[in-house]
């Protein structure tokens, strides 16, 4: 049975072909806006220049150098500037990086604790949050259209996110112009994060909501069909609207109405990203095949359903459909140019330190165990990171 739920979601969205343009619609007038963004591609695509145009006539400021994984120390750069120029309106303009930092210093501007990493760290309440608006220029994570945030910070190598009702964007665009400046390697992990974002709300036990599954069986099989056509030198468009819209939609709380959500592959791929860096997709991609193979039993129905429904695997045992479900998901994000094991992701990973660190981040966390029902246990996380080297 679907369990209780309650739904809302304020953001926006404006969709489609030469949509930057009309960003002046949807800004506020008399405000004080701060453009925010990451290290150079938006100078580089010419992004920056056709935004420069409307901010023109706008009063404005802006941050950039935002990173990848945004960074708490740097995020804290842009709350100062944005309280002393009285700032009252963000403007985000990349990646669910920029958009994620933004989401922080929108919270933390009028934070009335005394330390903002708090509302990280200690899911310290957001009251309020300066609104803010943004153009997505990567399709992955869903931050455009959701009030999460997942932040980093430098001095401790810790990983957190939250979120917050006062989070969410007061308006996304999404222009499919953005994908033909994209790297293919940035589309992959769009491809991939979108995928898991998927699985980490469908991929649990049955509790008949028949329509939710079948939306997320959709969202798969549209990522399946079309993330590939995206990575091909001549982009086609059309894969492209489809695959932005996807990923939008994997992660916009509509999917997971109701149902219970495992998430347990984020929380160790995010203990990855930290310790080595590695790009967020893929840290996810590295993690699947294995926790999911470990946890076949608690699994089985969702997977042989998406064996069945995504994969159109119809032969052989639930447990057989299942594993070979488990293996053309391993070689679809192969077949995107993602690797799925720990060891192909530099000389300097240790799996033995990697095993000892995580297990002990997670034992100070006091994590007794992680997805739905708390099914991965920390020694299920141990002998996951293991088989995923
Ligand atoms: O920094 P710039 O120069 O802008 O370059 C970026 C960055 O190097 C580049 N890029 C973005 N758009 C481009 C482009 N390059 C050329 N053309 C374009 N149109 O791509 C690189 C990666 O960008 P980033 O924003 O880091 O990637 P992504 O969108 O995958 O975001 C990853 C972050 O989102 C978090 C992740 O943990 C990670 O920190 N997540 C946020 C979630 C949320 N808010 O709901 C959920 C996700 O599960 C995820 O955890
Ligand atoms: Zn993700």
């Amino acid at each position: 049975m679907i369990q209780n739920f309650e739904f809302y979601n304020p953001t926006r969205l404006i969709f489609g072909k030469e949509k930057i343009e009309t960003l002046s619609k949807y800004l506020p007038l008399g405000s004080k806006i701060m453009l925010l963004y990451g290290k150079s591609s938006i100078k580089k695509n010419g992004i920056y220049d056709k935004v420069k145009l409307t901010l023109k006539s706008f009063n404005h400021i802006e941050f950039g150098g935002i990173e990848p994984n945004p960074v708490y120390e740097t995020l804290m750069q842009a709350v100062e500037l944005a309280r002393k120029e009285k700032v009252d309106f963000l403007l985000p303009v990349g990646g669910g990086s920029v958009i994620d930092g933004a989401k922080f210093i929108a919270a933390a501007i009028p934070f009335e604790g005394s330390d903002p990493w708090t509302i990280v760290s200690e899911k310290a309440p957001v009251k309020s949050a300066v609104p803010f608006g943004t153009i997505l220029t990567l399709p992955a994570t869903g931050s455009e259209m959701n009030s999460g945030a997942v932040i980093t910070r430098n001095s401790t190598k810790e990983k957190f996110a939250f979120g917050s009702v006062h989070t969410f964007p007061k308006f996304s665009i999404l222009d499919i112009s953005v994908l033909n400046s994209l790297p293919k390697n940035q589309i992959a992990n769009g491809i991939a994060d979108a995928f898991i974002h998927t699985t980490e709300q469908y991929m649990t036990y049955p509790i008949n909501a028949q329509l939710q599954d079948r939306m997320a069986e959709s969202i798969l099989k549209t990522l399946i069909s079309e993330g590939p056509k995206v990575l091909s030198d001549n982009i086609d468009e059309e894969a492209g609207a489809n695959f932005m819209y996807s990923a939008t939609m994997a992660l916009n709380g509509i999917i997971s109405m109701g149902v219970p959500t495992d998430w347990s592959i984020h929380i160790i791929g995010h203990e990855l990203t930290v310790l080595y860096g590695i790009d967020h997709g893929r840290t996810l991609a590295i993690i699947l095949p294995s926790l999911y193979k470990r946890k076949i039993g608690d699994k089985i129905a969702k997977l042989s359903q998406f064996a069945e429904r995504v994969w159109n695997i119809n032969n052989g045992s639930n447990m057989e459909k299942a594993l070979k479900a488990i293996e053309k998901t391993e070689e679809f994000f192969n077949s995107v140019g993602i690797s799925t094991h720990l060891k192909d992701y530099g000389d300097n990973i240790d799996l033995e330190f990697t095993v000892k660190e995580i297990i002990s981040r997670f034992k100070s966390r006091n994590i007794k165990g992680l997805g739905e029902k708390g099914i991965v246990t920390l020694a299920d996380i141990e002998n996951i990171l293991r088989d995923s080297w």
